[in-house]
């Protein structure tokens, strides 16, 4: 939250300025950008970021996050630069505050930024975010809002609707930073039948949704599921004996063709990527009719065109070719 106690990613008449997490997104919001990709994926104004640079700086690893955003942004006509972290400054000890303003000082308008710290993002757009739009592609296990958003746009575009969805999302909800911005996206857009499905220790204690239900089986815990929504086990972020082996983790809570019947015939699957074979998922899962996997990908693409688009509506210093 700003000074004003007002999200910082809003402006006074709640338009978006930054993206840096899907809570504080109101509906109106999240309608307008699933709109604007669904505009985008049939047509899209290829010069409308033309004036722009956008810098990406990734502090973790990523493939479809990290692509995505940089084709979005040459798509939409925009310079991209994708700062490689380890050969940056940033090794001779810079800080992350003086790494922008330095891009910022060579005319970077758009940060598209990824770190291993929880509010890392949050925190430069609190610092230089009058001058620079920053867009959050993943803070530690906080937020991961783009994710989210391509997440419920592929989910909409599929059923046509959110009324009556059931989503159940399995795995590691402790530490997934997706998981996390796409409970917050289902609440606001309405979904009110939403399960967790893991064992123990890779759920949160509690939830403060009461739509939310939690399940320690997987075969109860998809039945008649509209959405299946996988989640990778964050290896990175966990204490080590959590998980006793991916193996023990298939054999209770990975997705085979089998288990897949618990869920409604025509359910999808979703995975945020990238996707263990074997240990979330099977290869019948993975690659069968029922999987979104790969639409996802290419939403992702046309949501962050969105996203970038719609910032740069809403701000007086980012000039457009409208
Ligand atoms: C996710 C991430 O980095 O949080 N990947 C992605 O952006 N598509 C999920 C993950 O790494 O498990």
């Amino acid at each position: 939250m700003s000074r004003h106690n007002l999200p910082i990613q809003l402006n006074s008449e709640n338009n978006i300025i930054h993206c840096l997490e899907i809570q504080t997104l109101p509906l109106s919001v999240i309608e307008a950008l699933i709109a604007e990709a669904a505009q985008f994926l049939k047509k899209y104004p290829d010069n409308l970021l033309k004036k722009i640079t956008v810098a990406n700086l990734f502090f973790e690893p990523s493939t479809r996050t990290l692509t995505s955003f940089s084709l979005a942004a040459r798509k939409l006509g925009a310079t991209a630069i994708d700062l490689n972290i380890p050969s940056s400054s940033t090794s001779k000890g810079e800080s992350l505050i003086d790494t922008l303003r330095t891009l910022a000082a060579l005319e970077c308008q758009y940060f598209i930024v990824r770190h291993s710290d929880n509010g890392a993002v949050t925190k430069i757009a609190e610092t230089i975010g009058n001058h620079v739009a920053i867009i959050n592609a993943g803070d530690g296990s906080h937020a991961h809002p783009s994710q989210a958003l391509l997440d419920l746009f592929t989910i909409k575009e599929h059923f046509n609707r959110f009324d009556n969805l059931s989503v159940s999302i399995v795995g590691d909800v402790l530490h997934s930073r997706v998981a996390k911005s796409l409970l917050a996206g289902l609440k606001t857009v309405g979904i009110k039948k939403i399960r967790v499905v893991g064992p123990k220790n890779l759920l949160p204690k509690t939830f403060a949704d009461e739509n939310i239900t939690v399940y320690h089986e997987l075969e109860a815990g998809i039945k008649e599921a509209d959405v299946v929504y996988l989640l990778r086990l964050q290896k990175e972020r966990m204490q080590d004996g959590l998980v006793p082996s991916f193996d023990a983790y298939f054999n209770k809570f990975g997705v085979t063709g089998e288990r897949l019947k618990y869920a409604k015939p025509n359910a999808v699957v979703m995975h945020p990527g990238p996707i263990n074979r074997g240990v979330e998922l099977d290869d019948v899962v993975a690659d069968g009719r029922q999987s979104l996997i790969l639409k996802q990908v290419k939403n992702g693409l046309y949501m962050r065109m969105a996203i970038m688009s719609k910032i740069a509506q809403h701000r007086a210093d980012i000039p457009t070719c409208r």
